[in-house]
This record gives structure tokens, C-alpha cells and sequence, in this order.
């Protein structure tokens, strides 16, 4: 889950050229048509293909000029998205909610809030995104709600109150004393005292999101009916917010205190007892068993920050029942462009017996955008292209975040009077937040680069969003390369090589064809020096001793590359086929 308290923002380094538009083609050599000995796909779900977008709903697009995006907004773009290759959508929380936290603090579940739009409005979008064969996911938050929900509401009425159980209510250690040390992600005390009974109420997040108590069979029914309510609705499945956070040690043990203090001034501390438990299995197939009820193959994404890859596949579940999609948190935040970094945990993932369909990003709205991110102050556009090669070509579903593809930029607000997102007023300079990866998308040069027609947007568009760059066409010859060559699709496990394992710059694998047609090559250089590499793939059955470029960037003088004799620019990025 959040990582945004790990990374610190100071270090992000604003470079030159950026953000923006369609723009010219990249490299180009065309891609084939689909061969016809392509594997059949029809077994598997359709999961395990798509290409699934994030769409931050206040910054999407505007339909009606109130500067915050909606989903009539999204509807009008569907077309970009499908043009894409988009398969899917998940878009962030659009319930009712006082948006303390933007939407994570929800105050009814089976309802959408007036600034996105009505039930009508989300039907309209389900049918338009049907038609072009978009699913749409939704965001499930069942960690918390928003203390305006009428549950909390009830709950903190009285001791007695029949949904008082559905919190975690706890006397203090004596008076002005929680029940104990631990602590909210978003900074201080866990527990916030209520006068109404005379208690404590447990808040992972900010004091407006008190946690659910997940031990009470009442909480789970209302939280499955939720899920049930849309997914009669069409919804291809969930994005479960949160889900490692559900429960905490029952018996209110002190958290492990660490050396120092985090970016809130607080003591860092190991969240032991209220992080990872293992009862949230249960919780993840109760809720797989209401998702498999459904047809279509619904999936569930989890957000869970799992601290290595023991952790990450055991969301799967034992008899992979569990999690479809657990978002790999370990790859996105690498943090920085290292060759040997990345094949370490590509490798683990691999070689993990779970063998679950792996589910990589690189960016979303709580943490800067990889483009400044990975970026080296100079290059970030090229190293751009890299990381969308490093996203789309490996065996995983990969998840974008919008204005990935237009290489948008991490604007942090410069003023703290500026800033939207809570966490940067509690944590102020320190932690600025997470309004710089939530700027409206950048559509066009128009006025407020054609997000909104109002006067005022929710969040500034960034002055960056009037240069031109070439990522957006780099994506889609990476998105046509996924159509046209089996190598890249995921129809068989194991199709992932790892290639030269000690080179400490150059991060290459093979896709390798089940049906022994081409394979791919993959060459990502992940330093700011030129190098030559030298592959022997004859052992994997590749007999051919050059390979043809089917995308690079910058693109090569030749359109063969020797495999002997491999030279790769400064962070070049190289795809090619191998026989
Ligand atoms: C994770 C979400 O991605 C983040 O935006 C939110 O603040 C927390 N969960 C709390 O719901």
C-alpha cells in the first residue's frame, strides 16, 4: 500500500523537456500482422491481457465545468482509451464522501457522490465502455469509512448502540492515554478519543477514517452486499484498498519503536500488530467467493505495500483463491534505475511457486510519478520509454496511471496555503502531500490543457503541460507490439528469461514463444553509458544469430542487430525478434 512516507519527495529532481500531447512517432518499424499461429486466448481470463488504467476521477475530465472531473468526463474519453488498447479501467472512489481523503473516506457504499455524477451517468459509462470492450473496476474501501457514515454515526452514539461493534472502540490507558503506541500511517496517535461514550476509536488513517471491525459478522455481510451491488452493475471486480490493514492484534500489543522519527515528527515504528495479519486471508476468499459468484471472471487487485515476495504471493491464497491481482509494490518502488535491482525481484517473481499472474506499475496517486521518479534530471524522457518498455513487455498485467503515456510530471503544490491533500498540511515541507501526481490530465493545448472549461480547476494544471514530447507514441507501438507478437502475450507461464544475470547496467530477457515461433528480446539499458553485450541464446533454442528491431529508442542505425555483438545506447531501450 502507501509508499508515498518511504519516498522522500525532497529528492525529486524537476528535469527540462516533459509533460504532454500526442506527438510525433517514435521509432517504427511496423508491427506484423497477427500471425495465425497465435495461441488461443479464449481459456484465459481476460485479466491476464489487459492493460488496465487508473483513472484518478477528479482529474480525468471535466463535463461540467466545476474543475473537477466525473464520469461523464471518463465516458467522453473512452475512445482515447480504447485507441490505446486500454482493457480495463479501475477508477479511484467516486462514493459519496466529505473527501477528507478524496473519496477513501466513504460515507455510503452503494451510492455515488453529485460531483461525479448520478447512477444514470455510471450506466451510461458501463454501456460505452461495454461497447469498446473496456471493463471498469472499482475502488473498494473496506479498511474504514468516513466518520460521516451512518454506521460511525450509530456507533459512536452510545456504548450500546447494536453497530457500536462494528468499530474498534477501546478504553484508554488512563486518562489523556490511548489504549496504546500505535500509530496512524498518516501520522500520530491511531486512536482518537470520543467524548459521546467516553472511548477510543482506532483510525489507520486519518481521524476521519475510523477502521471497520472486520471480526464482526454484520461488518462483513454489509461490506459483501456493497460488493454485490455493484458488481450487478456490471463491474469487472475491485481494487481493494487497504486490505493487509484490516485487522489488528486483538490483544492491543505496542508496536516495535525504530530508530528515528518520520516526515509527521513522529517515532518510526514496525506497524506489527496492525499490518499483515494473517485472518485477512480469510476476509480476501470470502470476498473471492463473491466475485466468482458472478460471470466474466471479475478479478480483485489488492493494495497491499508486501515488504517481500513470500508476503506478495500469499495474496494469491493456497489454492489460488484469493487475490487475481496483488499489485507488486516491491517493482514499483525500486526507486531507482538499477539493472540488477529490478532483475532480482523480476527473477523472484518468476521463480515464486504461487505462479499467479503477476501485476506490475510504476506510478498512481499516492506517490510521485515515475516519470521524475526514475528520471535522471536530463533524460527523463527517454528514461520514460525505458520504463514503459520495462512495464508492457515482461509476463505481468500491467497497470498504468493516467498521463503515464504522456509522460506527466509530479507538480508538488509550492505553497503550503496550495495544498489539498491533507497529509501535506500535517506533514509540511517535509511531506508535501500527493497533489503533484493528482494535476488534471493534459489532453490538448486548449485552455486548461482541455481538462475543464471552468475558471478554476480543483488542482492547478501544470505549466509544463505545453511541451511536446514523443512518449505517447512510444506507448502505442509498444501496445501494438503486445497485439502483434505471441511472444509478448501471456498465454503460458514461464515465458519470462532472464539474460545475463551479473550485467550491472543492462537489464535484457527473452519472451519466449510457446509455439516456437519468434521470441522477443528485450534490452533495456539502465545506465547513462553507452554498452555492448553479448547474448547466447542458442541454449533457449534460438538458433538465428542477429535480432530484428521491432521498436527501439533512439532508434538504431541498422534494422538487425548482431546478438554477438550487442551495442546499446545510453538508456536505450530495444525490442527486437529472435528465432
Ligand atoms: C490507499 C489509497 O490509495 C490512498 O489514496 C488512501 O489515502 C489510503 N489507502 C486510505 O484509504
Amino acid at each position: 500500500m502507501l509508499k508515498f512516507a518511504k519516498f522522500s519527495r525532497l529528492a525529486l529532481t524537476l528535469g527540462l523537456c516533459l509533460a504532454a500531447i500526442p506527438a510525433l512517432a517514435q521509432q517504427t518499424h511496423s508491427p506484423k500482422a497477427v500471425p495465425s499461429h497465435a495461441p488461443q486466448t479464449k481459456q484465459d481470463p481476460w485479466w491476464k491481457h489487459a492493460v488496465i488504467y487508473e483513472i484518478y476521477p477528479r482529474s480525468f475530465q471535466d463535463s461540467n465545468r466545476d474543475g473537477v472531473g466525473d464520469i461523464n468526463g471518463i465516458t467522453s474519453r473512452l475512445d482515447y482509451l480504447h485507441d490505446l488498447g486500454i482493457g480495463a479501467i479501475w477508477i479511484t472512489p467516486m462514493y459519496p464522501s466529505p473527501l477528507v481523503d478524496f473519496g477513501y473516506d466513504v460515507a455510503d457504499y452503494t451510492a455515488l457522490d453529485p460531483l461525479y455524477g448520478t447512477l444514470a451517468d455510471f450506466e451510461r459509462l458501463m454501456a460505452e465502455a461495454k461497447k469498446r470492450n473496456i471493463r471498469v473496476i472499482m475502488d473498494f474501501v473496506p479498511n474504514h469509512t468516513s466518520d460521516q457514515h451512518p454506521w460511525f454515526k450509530e456507533s459512536r452514539s452510545s456504548r450500546t448502540n447494536p453497530k457500536r461493534d462494528w468499530y474498534i472502540w477501546r478504553d484508554g490507558k488512563g486518562p489523556g492515554q490511548p489504549p496504546n503506541n500505535w500509530q496512524s500511517w498518516f501520522g500520530h496517535s491511531a486512536w482518537q478519543f470520543d467524548p459521546t461514550a467516553g472511548q477510543y476509536y482506532y483510525h489507520h488513517f486519518y481521524v476521519e477514517q475510523p477502521d471497520l471491525n472486520w471480526r464482526n459478522p454484520e461488518v462483513r455481510k454489509a461490506m459483501y452486499d456493497a460488493m454485490r451491488f455493484w458488481l450487478n452493475r456490471g463491474a469487472a471486480g475491485f481494487r481493494l484498498d487497504a486490505v493487509s490493514r484490516l485487522f489488528e492484534d486483538p490483544n492491543l500489543r505496542d508496536d516495535p519503536i525504530l530508530p528515528g522519527k518520520n516526515a509527521y515528527g513522529d517515532p518510526n515504528i514496525q506497524h506489527k500488530y496492525t499490518d499483515n495479519l494473517p485472518e485477512i486471508h480469510e476476509v480476501l476468499r470470502e470476498m473471492r467467493k463473491v466475485v466468482d459468484a458472478y460471470p466474466g471472471n471479475p478479478v480483485l487487485i489488492s493494495e497491499a505495500d508486501e515488504p517481500n515476495i513470500k508476503e506478495l504471493t500469499k495474496m494469491y491464497g493456497t489454492h489460488n483463491d484469493e487475490v487475481q491481482l496483488p499489485m507488486d509494490f516491491q517493482i514499483a518502488d525500486v526507486n531507482k534505475l538499477s539493472a540488477p535491482d529490478f532483475r532480482k525481484l523480476l527473477d523472484e517473481v518468476e521463480n515464486s511457486p504461487a505462479h499467479g499472474q503477476p501485476h506490475y506499475f510504476f506510478s498512481n496517486h499516492d506517490q510521485p510519478r515515475a516519470w521524475d521518479r526514475y528520471g535522471d534530471g536530463v533524460h527523463n524522457d527517454q528514461i520514460a520509454k525505458l520504463m514503459a518498455a520495462l512495464l508492457l513487455t515482461p509476463r505481468t498485467t500491467p497497470l498504468m496511471y493516467y498521463g503515464e503515456e504522456i509522460g506527466m510530471r509530479t507538480t508538488p503544490p509550492t505553497r503550503k496555503e496550495d495544498v489539498q491533500d491533507p497529509i501535506g498540511k500535517i506533514g509540511w515541507p517535509e511531506e508535501k502531500g500527493r497533489d503533484g501526481e493528482r494535476t488534471p490530465m493534459q489532453w490538448d493545448t486548449a485552455k486548461d490543457a482541455g481538462f475543464s472549461a471552468a475558471d478554476h480547476t480543483w488542482l492547478p494544471i501544470p505549466p509544463s503541460s505545453a511541451e511536446y514530447n514523443s512518449i505517447l507514441s512510444f506507448y502505442k507501438r509498444l501496445f501494438e507490439l503486445r497485439q502483434s507478437e505471441p511472444a509478448l502475450q501471456n498465454m503460458r507461464e514461464g515465458s519470462y528469461v532472464s539474460l545475463d544475470r551479473d550485467d550491472p547496467n543492462v537489464l535484457a530477457f527473452l519472451r519466449k514463444n510457446p509455439a516456437n515461433g519468434d521470441s522477443v528480446l528485450v534490452v533495456l539499458n539502465m545506465s547513462g553509458e553507452a554498452h555492448t553485450v553479448k547474448f547466447d541464446l542458442a541454449s533457449l533454442g534460438i538458433k538465428g544469430t542477429s535480432t530484428k528491431t521491432l521498436l527501439a529508442a533512439p532508434e538504431p542505425e541498422q534494422t538487425s542487430m548482431p546478438l554477438e555483438h550487442f551495442a546499446i545506447a545510453p538508456f536505450g531501450v530495444f525490442i527486437g525478434s529472435v528465432h
